[in-house]
Protein backbone atom coordinates (compact mmCIF):
# COMPACT_ATOMS: atom_id res chain seq x y z
CA UNK A 1 0.00 0.00 0.00
CA UNK A 2 0.99 3.21 -0.47
CA UNK A 3 0.08 5.83 2.10
CA UNK A 4 0.41 9.62 1.95
CA UNK A 5 1.67 12.53 4.49
CA UNK A 6 1.19 15.49 5.54
CA UNK A 7 1.88 18.53 7.90
CA UNK A 8 -0.71 21.27 8.20
CA UNK A 9 -0.83 24.52 10.67
CA UNK A 10 2.13 26.06 12.77
CA UNK A 11 5.05 24.25 12.34
CA UNK A 12 6.52 22.61 15.51
CA UNK A 13 9.77 21.14 16.39
CA UNK A 14 8.93 17.04 16.42
CA UNK A 15 7.22 17.01 13.28
CA UNK A 16 10.29 15.41 11.57
CA UNK A 17 10.39 12.85 14.42
CA UNK A 18 6.99 11.91 13.60
CA UNK A 19 7.36 11.50 9.69
CA UNK A 20 10.83 9.83 10.47
CA UNK A 21 8.99 7.54 13.18
CA UNK A 22 6.27 6.97 10.37
CA UNK A 23 8.43 5.75 7.54
CA UNK A 24 11.14 4.03 9.43
CA UNK A 25 8.26 1.35 10.74
CA UNK A 26 6.02 1.42 7.59
CA UNK A 27 8.81 0.58 5.01
CA UNK A 28 10.61 -2.21 7.66
CA UNK A 29 7.19 -3.75 9.22
CA UNK A 30 4.88 -3.11 6.74
CA UNK A 31 6.26 -2.97 3.30
CA UNK A 32 4.66 0.28 2.97
CA UNK A 33 5.74 2.52 0.28
CA UNK A 34 4.85 6.53 0.67
CA UNK A 35 3.77 10.00 -0.58
CA UNK A 36 4.74 13.01 1.00
CA UNK A 37 2.50 16.25 0.03
CA UNK A 38 3.95 19.48 0.43
CA UNK A 39 2.72 22.75 2.43
CA UNK A 40 -0.34 20.94 4.57
CA UNK A 41 -3.99 20.51 2.59
CA UNK A 42 -2.50 22.89 -0.55
CA UNK A 43 -0.23 19.36 -1.40
CA UNK A 44 -3.44 16.71 -2.40
CA UNK A 45 -5.58 20.28 -3.43
CA UNK A 46 -2.48 20.84 -6.00
CA UNK A 47 -1.20 17.02 -5.97
CA UNK A 48 2.62 18.49 -4.79
CA UNK A 49 3.78 15.30 -3.65
CA UNK A 50 6.97 13.93 -3.16
CA UNK A 51 8.96 10.70 -2.95
CA UNK A 52 9.35 9.39 0.92
CA UNK A 53 11.60 7.16 1.41
CA UNK A 54 14.32 6.09 4.27
CA UNK A 55 17.20 7.90 2.93
CA UNK A 56 14.39 10.96 2.70
CA UNK A 57 14.33 10.77 6.63
CA UNK A 58 17.65 9.77 7.51
CA UNK A 59 18.65 12.56 9.92
CA UNK A 60 15.95 14.41 10.07
CA UNK A 61 15.16 13.23 13.90
CA UNK A 62 16.76 16.64 15.47
CA UNK A 63 15.90 18.98 12.63
CA UNK A 64 13.34 21.47 13.80
CA UNK A 65 10.41 22.72 11.11
CA UNK A 66 8.81 20.27 8.87
CA UNK A 67 10.51 18.10 5.60
CA UNK A 68 7.30 18.61 4.22
CA UNK A 69 6.88 22.38 4.42
CA UNK A 70 3.29 23.31 6.16
CA UNK A 71 0.46 26.12 5.59
CA UNK A 72 -3.01 27.03 6.56
CA UNK A 73 -5.06 25.95 3.66
CA UNK A 74 -8.11 25.09 4.16
CA UNK A 75 -9.80 22.88 1.56
CA UNK A 76 -13.19 22.90 3.10
CA UNK A 77 -12.97 26.79 1.83
CA UNK A 78 -12.09 26.11 -1.44
CA UNK A 79 -14.18 25.15 -4.40
CA UNK A 80 -14.49 21.68 -4.99
CA UNK A 81 -11.48 21.36 -2.22
CA UNK A 82 -12.67 17.64 -1.27
CA UNK A 83 -12.92 16.44 -5.31
CA UNK A 84 -9.54 17.59 -5.41
CA UNK A 85 -8.26 15.87 -2.75
CA UNK A 86 -10.15 12.91 -3.51
CA UNK A 87 -8.39 12.82 -6.99
CA UNK A 88 -5.07 13.37 -6.38
CA UNK A 89 -5.17 10.12 -3.58
CA UNK A 90 -6.41 8.37 -6.66
CA UNK A 91 -3.97 9.34 -8.94
CA UNK A 92 -1.59 8.57 -6.54
CA UNK A 93 -2.73 5.24 -5.66
CA UNK A 94 -2.92 6.77 -1.79
CA UNK A 95 -4.95 4.27 -0.07
CA UNK A 96 -4.30 5.97 3.51
CA UNK A 97 -3.53 9.17 4.31
CA UNK A 98 -1.80 10.73 7.83
CA UNK A 99 -2.21 14.86 8.74
CA UNK A 100 -0.06 15.93 11.15
CA UNK A 101 -1.86 18.89 12.68
CA UNK A 102 -3.82 20.95 15.45
CA UNK A 103 -7.26 21.63 15.68
CA UNK A 104 -7.97 23.32 11.99
CA UNK A 105 -6.16 20.58 10.13
CA UNK A 106 -7.22 17.89 12.36
CA UNK A 107 -10.36 19.48 12.06
CA UNK A 108 -10.59 18.90 8.12
CA UNK A 109 -9.12 15.19 8.68
CA UNK A 110 -12.09 14.53 10.62
CA UNK A 111 -14.64 15.75 8.34
CA UNK A 112 -12.60 14.32 5.79
CA UNK A 113 -13.01 11.02 7.04
CA UNK A 114 -16.69 11.08 8.77
CA UNK A 115 -18.29 12.99 6.04
CA UNK A 116 -16.29 12.06 2.99
CA UNK A 117 -14.65 8.72 3.45
CA UNK A 118 -11.58 9.32 3.05
CA UNK A 119 -9.37 7.39 5.02
CA UNK A 120 -7.47 9.14 7.92
CA UNK A 121 -4.97 8.77 10.51
CA UNK A 122 -4.49 11.90 12.39
CA UNK A 123 -1.34 12.84 14.57
CA UNK A 124 -1.89 15.96 17.28
CA UNK A 125 0.32 18.67 17.03
CA UNK A 126 0.51 22.36 18.76
CA UNK A 127 3.16 24.18 20.74
CA UNK A 128 -0.09 25.54 22.32
CA UNK A 129 -0.96 22.11 23.81
CA UNK A 130 -4.95 23.01 23.79
CA UNK A 131 -5.53 19.55 22.10
CA UNK A 132 -8.32 17.53 23.94
CA UNK A 133 -7.90 13.95 24.06
CA UNK A 134 -4.49 14.45 24.42
CA UNK A 135 -2.44 14.86 28.04
CA UNK A 136 0.26 16.61 25.69
CA UNK A 137 1.04 17.27 22.31
CA UNK A 138 4.63 17.35 20.98
CA UNK A 139 6.24 20.37 20.54
CA UNK A 140 4.58 22.00 23.35
CA UNK A 141 8.04 20.79 25.85
CA UNK A 142 10.22 22.58 23.67
CA UNK A 143 8.57 25.94 23.36
CA UNK A 144 8.38 25.81 27.35
CA UNK A 145 11.77 24.93 27.61
CA UNK A 146 12.74 28.09 25.93
CA UNK A 147 9.89 30.46 26.88
CA UNK A 148 11.63 29.19 30.47
CA UNK A 149 15.24 30.04 29.54
CA UNK A 150 14.16 33.50 28.46
CA UNK A 151 12.85 34.43 31.50
CA UNK A 152 15.81 33.06 33.46
CA UNK A 153 17.40 35.11 31.59
CA UNK A 154 15.15 38.14 31.83
CA UNK A 155 15.07 38.15 35.48
CA UNK A 156 18.96 38.69 35.58
CA UNK A 157 18.33 42.34 33.50
CA UNK A 158 15.53 42.97 35.45
CA UNK A 159 17.10 42.66 38.55
CA UNK A 160 19.89 45.25 37.52
CA UNK A 161 18.36 47.96 35.86
CA UNK A 162 15.21 47.27 38.78
CA UNK A 163 12.62 47.33 35.74
CA UNK A 164 9.40 45.49 35.19
CA UNK A 165 9.77 42.85 32.13
CA UNK A 166 6.87 41.77 30.83
CA UNK A 167 7.18 38.36 28.64
CA UNK A 168 4.50 37.55 25.90
CA UNK A 169 4.72 33.77 24.93
CA UNK A 170 2.50 32.29 22.47
CA UNK A 171 -1.20 30.67 23.22
CA UNK A 172 -3.79 32.29 21.54
CA UNK A 173 -6.84 30.49 23.39
CA UNK A 174 -4.90 28.37 25.62
CA UNK A 175 -2.28 29.63 28.23
CA UNK A 176 -0.60 26.40 28.88
CA UNK A 177 2.88 27.77 27.97
CA UNK A 178 2.29 31.19 29.94
CA UNK A 179 1.53 28.60 32.41
CA UNK A 180 4.18 26.17 32.40
CA UNK A 181 6.90 28.47 31.51
CA UNK A 182 6.01 31.49 33.97
CA UNK A 183 5.95 28.76 37.02
CA UNK A 184 9.27 26.95 35.93
CA UNK A 185 10.67 30.14 35.79
CA UNK A 186 9.62 31.80 39.05
CA UNK A 187 7.74 34.76 37.39
CA UNK A 188 5.46 37.13 39.51
CA UNK A 189 2.11 37.23 37.36
CA UNK A 190 1.27 35.45 34.35
CA UNK A 191 -1.74 35.73 32.43
CA UNK A 192 -3.68 33.65 30.66
CA UNK A 193 -6.78 34.02 27.86
CA UNK A 194 -8.77 31.60 30.40
CA UNK A 195 -8.95 34.37 32.86
CA UNK A 196 -9.59 38.13 32.22
CA UNK A 197 -7.30 40.17 34.29
CA UNK A 198 -7.76 43.05 36.49
CA UNK A 199 -4.88 45.38 35.61
CA UNK A 200 -5.33 47.24 39.09
CA UNK A 201 -4.22 43.94 40.67
CA UNK A 202 -1.27 43.14 38.03
CA UNK A 203 -0.12 46.57 39.01
CA UNK A 204 -0.39 45.55 43.05
CA UNK A 205 1.21 42.83 41.94
CA UNK A 206 4.37 44.54 40.61
CA UNK A 207 4.21 46.76 43.25
CA UNK A 208 4.30 44.64 46.12
CA UNK A 209 7.84 42.82 44.32
CA UNK A 210 9.33 46.10 44.01
CA UNK A 211 8.61 46.57 47.84
CA UNK A 212 10.40 43.14 48.46
CA UNK A 213 13.31 44.83 46.49
CA UNK A 214 13.22 42.21 43.74
CA UNK A 215 12.12 43.48 40.15
CA UNK A 216 9.25 41.42 38.66
CA UNK A 217 8.88 39.69 35.39
CA UNK A 218 5.18 39.29 34.04
CA UNK A 219 4.34 36.34 31.38
CA UNK A 220 1.44 36.69 29.34
CA UNK A 221 -0.15 34.80 26.84
CA UNK A 222 -1.02 36.73 23.58
CA UNK A 223 -4.58 35.83 23.97
CA UNK A 224 -4.77 37.19 27.20
CA UNK A 225 -7.20 40.20 27.73
CA UNK A 226 -7.79 42.48 30.04
CA UNK A 227 -11.05 42.66 32.30
CA UNK A 228 -13.12 45.73 30.25
CA UNK A 229 -10.63 45.32 27.36
CA UNK A 230 -10.68 43.66 24.20
CA UNK A 231 -7.57 40.73 22.71
CA UNK A 232 -4.67 43.21 20.82
CA UNK A 233 -4.34 41.78 17.81
CA UNK A 234 -1.88 42.49 15.34
CA UNK A 235 -3.61 42.07 12.21
CA UNK A 236 -7.40 42.33 12.00
CA UNK A 237 -7.29 40.14 8.94
CA UNK A 238 -8.85 36.37 9.00
CA UNK A 239 -6.67 33.27 7.77
CA UNK A 240 -8.57 30.51 6.09
CA UNK A 241 -9.78 28.80 9.36
CA UNK A 242 -10.79 32.58 10.67
CA UNK A 243 -7.98 33.40 12.94
CA UNK A 244 -7.05 36.76 13.11
CA UNK A 245 -3.16 37.58 14.04
CA UNK A 246 -2.12 38.18 17.83
CA UNK A 247 0.41 39.79 19.75
CA UNK A 248 0.78 43.33 21.23
CA UNK A 249 -0.77 42.96 24.82
CA UNK A 250 2.73 42.37 26.08
CA UNK A 251 3.43 45.95 24.76
CA UNK A 252 0.14 47.07 26.07
CA UNK A 253 0.74 45.55 29.21
CA UNK A 254 3.83 47.58 29.88
CA UNK A 255 2.79 51.06 29.17
CA UNK A 256 -0.30 50.60 31.42
CA UNK A 257 2.35 48.94 34.34
CA UNK A 258 4.17 52.00 33.82
CA UNK A 259 1.78 54.59 33.41
CA UNK A 260 -0.15 53.61 36.77
CA UNK A 261 3.12 52.74 38.66
CA UNK A 262 5.86 54.86 37.64
CA UNK A 263 8.25 51.88 37.40
CA UNK A 264 9.90 51.68 34.21
CA UNK A 265 8.58 48.84 32.27
CA UNK A 266 9.81 46.93 28.85
CA UNK A 267 8.11 43.84 26.76
CA UNK A 268 10.21 40.99 24.84
CA UNK A 269 7.89 38.85 22.54
CA UNK A 270 9.57 35.48 22.38
CA UNK A 271 7.18 34.71 18.61
CA UNK A 272 8.10 32.12 16.84
CA UNK A 273 11.59 31.69 18.41
CA UNK A 274 9.09 29.25 20.43
CA UNK A 275 8.37 27.25 17.48
CA UNK A 276 11.82 27.07 15.70
CA UNK A 277 14.95 24.83 16.11
CA UNK A 278 15.48 21.57 17.60
CA UNK A 279 12.84 19.41 19.33
CA UNK A 280 13.68 18.55 23.04
CA UNK A 281 14.32 14.92 24.06
CA UNK A 282 10.87 15.11 25.70
CA UNK A 283 8.80 15.98 22.57
CA UNK A 284 11.64 13.59 20.07
CA UNK A 285 10.42 10.78 22.22
CA UNK A 286 6.40 11.40 22.22
CA UNK A 287 6.38 12.66 18.17
CA UNK A 288 8.42 9.40 17.38
CA UNK A 289 5.95 7.24 19.62
CA UNK A 290 3.00 9.48 17.83
CA UNK A 291 4.59 8.35 14.36
CA UNK A 292 4.64 4.81 14.83
CA UNK A 293 1.52 4.02 16.73
CA UNK A 294 0.03 6.09 13.57
CA UNK A 295 1.42 3.80 11.03
CA UNK A 296 0.01 0.86 12.98
CA UNK A 297 -3.21 2.34 13.04
CA UNK A 298 -3.20 2.37 9.10
CA UNK A 299 -2.28 -0.89 8.76
CA UNK A 300 -5.34 -1.60 11.28
CA UNK A 301 -7.55 -0.11 8.60
CA UNK A 302 -8.63 2.36 12.18
CA UNK A 303 -9.46 5.68 9.94
CA UNK A 304 -10.82 8.29 11.51
CA UNK A 305 -8.81 7.93 14.52
CA UNK A 306 -6.00 10.18 16.17
CA UNK A 307 -3.19 9.03 18.15
CA UNK A 308 -3.15 10.28 21.48
CA UNK A 309 -1.16 10.35 24.75
CA UNK A 310 -2.84 8.80 27.77
CA UNK A 311 -0.42 8.72 30.88
CA UNK A 312 2.18 6.71 29.43
CA UNK A 313 0.40 4.91 26.60
CA UNK A 314 -0.38 5.76 23.14
CA UNK A 315 -4.01 5.62 22.62
CA UNK A 316 -6.50 6.00 19.27
CA UNK A 317 -9.68 8.36 20.00
CA UNK A 318 -11.91 9.69 17.21
CA UNK A 319 -10.41 12.16 15.66
CA UNK A 320 -13.59 14.35 15.79
CA UNK A 321 -13.53 13.68 19.80
CA UNK A 322 -9.86 15.64 20.24
CA UNK A 323 -10.92 18.41 18.25
CA UNK A 324 -14.75 18.97 19.11
CA UNK A 325 -13.36 21.50 21.80
CA UNK A 326 -9.99 22.97 23.35
CA UNK A 327 -8.09 22.01 26.20
CA UNK A 328 -7.82 25.49 28.14
CA UNK A 329 -6.30 25.34 31.89
CA UNK A 330 -8.74 24.51 34.47
CA UNK A 331 -9.49 27.84 36.82
CA UNK A 332 -8.04 25.61 40.05
CA UNK A 333 -4.98 25.07 38.32
CA UNK A 334 -4.32 28.33 37.46
CA UNK A 335 -5.41 29.33 41.18
CA UNK A 336 -2.42 26.75 42.45
CA UNK A 337 0.39 28.67 40.74
CA UNK A 338 -1.21 31.90 42.15
CA UNK A 339 0.49 31.51 45.51
CA UNK A 340 3.64 33.04 43.22
CA UNK A 341 1.84 36.01 42.31
CA UNK A 342 3.14 39.31 43.39
O1 LIG B 1 -1.04 27.45 16.84
C1 LIG B 1 0.29 27.65 17.12
C2 LIG B 1 0.62 29.12 17.09
O2 LIG B 1 2.01 29.22 17.31
C3 LIG B 1 -0.16 30.00 18.08
O3 LIG B 1 0.34 29.95 19.39
C4 LIG B 1 -0.04 31.35 17.45
O4 LIG B 1 -1.09 32.21 17.81
C5 LIG B 1 -0.10 31.03 16.00
O5 LIG B 1 0.33 29.71 15.83
C6 LIG B 1 0.71 31.97 15.12
O6 LIG B 1 0.54 31.58 13.82
P1 LIG B 1 1.37 32.17 12.57
O7 LIG B 1 2.76 31.65 12.68
O8 LIG B 1 0.67 31.63 11.37
O9 LIG B 1 1.32 33.66 12.70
Amino acid sequence: MRVGVLTGGGDCPGLNAVIRGIVRKGVQEYGYEFTGFRDGWRGPLENRAVRLDIPAVRGILPRGGTILGSSRTNPLKIENGIRRIKETLAKEEVGALIAIGGEDTLGVAARLSDEYGVPVVGVPKTIDNDLSATDYTFGFDTAVGIATEAIDRLHTTAESHMRVLVVEVMGRHAGWIALHSGLAGGANVILIPEQRFDIEQVCAWVTSRFRASYAPIVVVAEGAMPKDGQMVVKDESLDSFGHVRLSGVGEWLAKEIERRTGKEARTTVLGHVQRGGTPSAFDRWLATRFGLHAIDAVRDRDFGKMVALRGTDIVRVPIAEATARLKTVDPALYEEVGVFFG
